[in-house]
């Protein structure tokens, strides 16, 4: 395939190297000469492992070329990759503005090209920026977007130091776009690559690098913190981490992955606390571990404010216990937004099946009459009493039996507000009366 990349950078050199390998024929564009001299010389524009060889070996058999004219480039190319930089401007956010000169430059470009041309965004972009590229092409080129082009989401994963081994085995291939041609190219262009192509929306496909930088910037904060209190407190941190690895069920893994509601229960709350007062005792700065438990508040105002602004009286809460599957109601952050609104006047009742008070005994009895006094008179004996009594139902817990009722009594729900703090009915995302916690 004839290929051009904008950006000449550690992306777009990678890029080169690895698709001519490939066998593709690529032009390389960038608006600094010297980088453009280098890549005509046989040489990169960076330092990589392997780099050095692929180029070389890509320019003897006249498979790369680099120009400072875009014109050319996509004259000469059925696929343009845009890898310009995209740095942070003052406010934080990325600057686009090499994203959206390039695309005005394909654009202008295109206007004298006949054959369909697809453009991948490689580069890291704010979300929304797909769709701005397309506006841009179709206002300079006077074309129009899945006739004559396509604007295709394919964001780069590959770490500096092994590019060259990341961009033949990425964790996966991520293509995200609204023209089904363009995609098909893009994917065509990957099969040769063994990982699997996730076909995301297109905002997914945008947003993803920050969650994945962000991650990787929190896993060695994280770590750097754990490391932080062991010295003080004379444990092997190495160990420890080495240890907390191996967990591959809970800790590296998907557990606790999924955007839902607040954490609570015995442990949790209890086990932080006492880490940061480790911390703390030992004058270790652990901002990270610290912000914790304030996230974790931020996230249950949330639920009171979303609650609130639906100006109704009548809750119900179906499940209070701190997650499915349990009568503990230790640190249950339902409990705690149930407790806010009786505070307020509210008409709150709730439903959960786990919670029998003439069975509850010990510590969880102790903490729930001294926390919610109101129990006795909020419970329900049925969902469906539950429902008869509120205005707002507000879906706590990963219930199956919840999940069931809902899909069986759509009809009765309509007339009520749903609040869905855990995900349990995102189906009905989009319907008038349904309201995700965060999504
Ligand atoms: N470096 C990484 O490890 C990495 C990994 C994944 C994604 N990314 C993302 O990829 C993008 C590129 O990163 P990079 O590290 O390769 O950047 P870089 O700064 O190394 O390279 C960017 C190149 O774009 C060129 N350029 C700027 N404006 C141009 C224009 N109008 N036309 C042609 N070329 C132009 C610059 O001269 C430069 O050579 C960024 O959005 C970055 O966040 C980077």
């Amino acid at each position: 395939m004839k290929i051009s990349i904008f950006g000449l950078g550690y992306v777009g050199c990678v890029g080169m190297g690895c698709l001519a390998d490939m066998g593709h024929s690529v032009t390389g564009v960038d608006v600094a000469a010297d980088k453009v001299k280098l890549i005509n010389a046989g040489t990169p524009t960076v330092v990589e492992k392997d780099i050095d060889l692929l180029i070389a070996r890509a320019r003897k058999k006249g498979l790369i070329r680099a120009t400072l004219d875009p014109e050319k480039a996509v004259a000469d190319s059925e696929l343009s990759f845009i890898c310009v930089g995209t740095p942070n401007n003052e406010k934080g956010n990325l600057d686009m503005e090499h994203i959206y000169k390039v695309a005005e430059d394909i654009g202008k470009a295109m206007k004298k090209k006949e054959a369909f041309h697809v453009i991948a965004v490689r580069s890291t972009v704010m979300p929304g920026t797909n769709a701005k590229i397309v506006q841009i092409i179709e206002a300079s080129s006077a074309k129009k977007h899945d006739k004559d082009f396509a604007v295709v989401s394919n964001p780069e994963f590959l770490r500096e130091g092994s590019a060259v081994d990341d961009f033949f085995n990425p964790p996966y291939i991520l293509i995200a776009g609204t023209s089904a041609k363009g995609l098909k190219i893009i994917e065509k262009l990957y099969r040769p690559i063994k990982a699997e192509i996730i076909r995301a929306d297109v905002k997914v496909a945008e947003i993803i690098k920050f969650v994945n930088n962000t991650y990787h910037a929190l896993k060695v904060s994280f770590a750097n913190e754990i490391g932080r209190i062991c010295k003080k407190l004379g444990v092997d941190s190495f160990e420890v981490m080495e240890i907390f690895c191996k967990d591959k069920a809970l800790n590296i893994s998907e557990a606790y992955f999924k955007p839902g509601f607040a954490y609570g229960g015995s442990c949790l709350p209890k086990d932080l606390n006492a880490l940061n007062s480790m911390a703390l005792d030992s004058r270790v700065g652990v901002p990270v571990i610290e912000g914790i438990s304030a996230s974790n508040k931020k996230h249950m105002e949330m639920v009171e404010k979303t609650i609130q602004e639906k100006n109704k009286r009548k809750i119900g809460f179906l499940g209070i216990s701190f997650k499915q599957g349990t009568d503990d109601l230790r640190f249950s952050p339902a409990l705690e937004v149930g407790e806010y609104f009786i505070g307020k006047g509210y008409n709150v009742c709730i439903y959960d099946s786990n919670i029998n008070l003439s069975k509850l005994i010990g510590k969880n009895k102790e903490y729930l009459f001294n926390k919610f006094p109101h129990i006795t008179e909020a419970l329900t004996g049925s969902i469906d009493e539950l429902i008869e009594e509120s205005e707002i139902v507000v879906i706590v817990n990963k219930e199956k039996y919840f999940a069931d009722y809902i899909d069986k009594n759509r009809e009765k729900l309509n007339t009520k507000i749903i609040i869905d703090l855990i995900g349990i009915c995102r189906d009905m995302s989009g319907e008038e009366n349904y309201e995700g916690l965060c999504w």
